[in-house]
């Protein structure tokens, strides 16, 4: 496996695999990579003949407040992990690589990312948009690779891609859970014991939204009250949504229409934000 950090040569590989015509499969990850990303490098290696997994904690997708500083990072161990996932070639530039002194240039998608994230985080689409914008200039993907987890982040990139022509297939991978029902992601790092045990209660609400559409309910007020209440038991616990929207544009919906809409959440456990969703 190939650890890259330079702009240039992550160019200059993609160019000469794409001349002998190999399908470049690419994941992009901030890295602290778990089993959640290691699904995407699976699903990325069924897909593409080369698979380049990069590692970049974007500065531009935090706003001033947040985890930035404290994000985990252990490049060491993660492409250990790529590698022996599979994954063929690690691109893991340095921040100065990407946005040297003078840089401003930024994508903004102006629709899908206005409600639920970006309500609170109002910068952060923007900071994914370019990000992976310029990943797919320098990786020259044909297939990247995104967790459901993410949904509003998929639904972002895949307008992106839509809007701005490019040839890239934007491939959803199934969101990946705890045994417990916990979604995996890398802030989950940051819960204590107890902290975790209380974070439980918000895919416990996902699952229970999901129960009631299966057993007939319809009206997204009765799901959403429901899901509230329940995440409103545990002390640690601050709902910053709980919406029922199109899976596909984010849009809030009145009445669900079972496989076409997901509930979405987004909650403090402490100073810990978490998220995730649930098709309905
Ligand atoms: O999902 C993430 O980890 C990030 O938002 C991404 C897509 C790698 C862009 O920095």
């Amino acid at each position: 496996m190939q650890v890259i950090a330079s702009v240039f040569d992550m160019q200059s590989t993609a160019v000469n695999l794409r001349s002998k015509g190999r399908l470049i499969g690419l994941v992009p990850t901030m890295g602290a990579l778990h089993e959640g990303h290691l699904s995407l490098i699976r699903l990325a290696k069924e897909r593409a003949d080369t698979v380049v997994v990069s590692i970049f904690v974007n500065p531009a997708q935090f706003g001033p407040s947040e985890d930035y500083a404290k994000y985990p990072r252990d490049l060491p161990r993660d492409i250990a992990l790529c590698e022996k996932t599979g994954a063929d070639i690690v691109f893991a530039p340095t921040v100065d690589e990407l946005y040297p002194r003078g840089y401003s240039t930024y994508v903004t998608e102006e629709l899908i990312s206005k409600p639920l994230c970006g309500v609170s985080r109002p910068t952060h689409f923007r900071g994914v948009t370019t990000i992976v914008a310029k990943l797919f200039n320098i990786v020259r993907p044909d297939i990247a690779v995104f967790g459901q987890k993410d949904a509003q982040q998929v639904a972002v990139i895949k307008k992106m891609v839509n809007d701005l022509h490019c040839c890239i297939d934007i491939v959803t991978a199934p969101t990946v859970r705890e045994p417990d029902g916990l979604v995996m992601s890398s802030r989950n790092r940051y819960l204590t014991a107890s902290q975790r045990e209380e974070a439980l209660i918000i895919s416990q609400a996902l699952k229970r939204a999901k129960e009631m559409v299966d057993g007939g309910v319809r009206n997204v007020d009765r799901l959403v009250a429901e899901a509230t209440h329940l995440m409103g038991t545990r002390r640690r616990v601050r709902v910053i949504y709980a919406s029922v929207v199109d899976r596909c544009t984010m849009e809030a919906v009145r009445e669900v229409l079972p496989g076409k809409a997901i509930m979405a959440i987004a909650a403090w456990v402490d100073e810990v934000r978490l998220i995730d969703n649930m098709l309905l």
